[in-house]
């Protein structure tokens, strides 16, 4: 296992597979959508598996495949299969927006895929187009459903937005009652892709449970996975859980395992960077597994204690959460 400057191991990748989406959430991109990447410019599937082979070797043992939407991309399912083979790996998962991911969860689950967690704001359809500009709630729903029969754990991750869907945060959590599904809400975060300035966040971690707690007085605190960027609750009857993720108020720093890359192949060692070492280029300039090894060692020897904390200092955000990779 390889540890940062800070003592923290490096043991998760998110790893986006395309900056593209069919959805545009509109807390994550402009209505004209971003400006996407030429296709030259994204790392190819063979780059990737490479790249996660050498990290592997270093001690990543979780790949969690974000995007964009990773089923934007053609030939995913035969990615995943070689990702499967890497030694070392014990958890591959996904973080999908459900669009068009029913029909692959069968396969999926035969990948011994660990984790599908699906964005999910509004169980009502006219909210869901207005939050994503896209009438695709029903799709999103069959794919609940085909990831709850196929037995793959699930999270469904909704961002609490003031004004959009807060109607929303007794009916979603309403459905952990008969579904093992758990339940995050999220606080929003300024990565809309619009130059947004920090908003006063209404909707903090602590109101999202004081209204959930107004509803159901018995929620009760569970203890939380270590890395957890939830903090975890129950109702006492119900097959799911509730989890409130404070991306915007709280830091994860502390703990955090977690490296990014982004789809042109940028290492990002903390979510607020704006790209540590690009990866591409040295891929692309022939390195050797050793040159690799080494660039991501000094990658690691250099993270920030807390990029949380410079990130507060600034009052301009300028990216679109579908290029961080979630
Ligand atoms: P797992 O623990 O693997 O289930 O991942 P996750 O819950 O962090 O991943 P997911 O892709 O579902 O993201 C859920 C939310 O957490 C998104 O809004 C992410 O942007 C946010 N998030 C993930 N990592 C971090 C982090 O390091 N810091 C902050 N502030 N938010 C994060
Ligand atoms: N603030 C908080 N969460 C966000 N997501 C996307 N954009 C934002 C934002 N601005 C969440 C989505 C998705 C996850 C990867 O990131 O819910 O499921
Ligand atoms: Fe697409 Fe996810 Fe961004 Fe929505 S939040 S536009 S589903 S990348």
């Amino acid at each position: 296992m390889i540890y940062d400057n800070h003592n923290r191991p490096i043991s998760y990748l998110r790893l986006a597979v395309t900056d593209r989406c069919n959805l545009r959430c509109f807390y994550c991109m402009p209505e004209e959508g971003i400006k996407y990447l030429p296709k030259h410019q994204v790392l190819t599937y063979e780059e990737m598996e490479r790249l996660v082979r050498v990290l592997a070797r270093l001690g990543v043992q979780k790949v969690r495949i974000t995007g964009g939407e990773p089923f934007v991309r053609a030939g995913l399912m035969d990615f995943l299969h070689r990702l499967a083979e890497i030694d070392g790996l014990n958890d591959i998962s996904l973080t999908t927006n459900g669009v068009l991911t029913a029909p692959h969860i069968p396969a999926l689950a035969a990948l011994g895929v660990k984790s599908v967690n699906l964005s999910l704001d509004t169980l009502d359809r006219e909210r869901f187009y207005k939050i994503t500009r896209r009438d695709e709630l029903p799709a999103v729903l069959k794919t609940l459903d085909a990831l709850l029969e196929a037995g793959i754990q699930t999270k469904i991750n909704a961002v609490v937005m003031d004004g959009q869907n807060t109607q929303d945060l007794v009916p979603l959590t309403e459905m952990t009652r008969t579904m093992p599904v758990d339940v995050r809400f999220i606080e929003e975060m300024p990565f809309n892709g619009e130059g947004s300035h920090y908003p006063v966040l209404n909707w903090t971690h602590r109101r999202i449970i004081d209204e959930i707690r107004a509803h159901f007085p018995d929620l009760q605190k569970l203890p939380d996975p270590p890395f957890s960027t939830s903090a975890n609750y129950q109702i006492p009857g119900h097959q799911g859980t509730i989890g409130v993720i404070a991306a915007f108020s709280r830091t994860f720093c502390g703990s955090c395992n977690r490296i990014r890359m982004t789809a042109q192949g940028t290492l990002k060692t903390c979510l607020y960077d704006n790209g540590v070492l690009d990866v591409r280029a040295l891929l692309r300039s022939g390195a050797s597994d050793e040159e690799l090894t080494t660039a991501f060692l000094k990658a690691f020897s250099h993270r920030p204690a807390n990029g949380f904390e410079a990130e507060q200092q600034r009052d301009t955000v300028t990216e679109s959460m579908s290029t961080i990779g979630g």
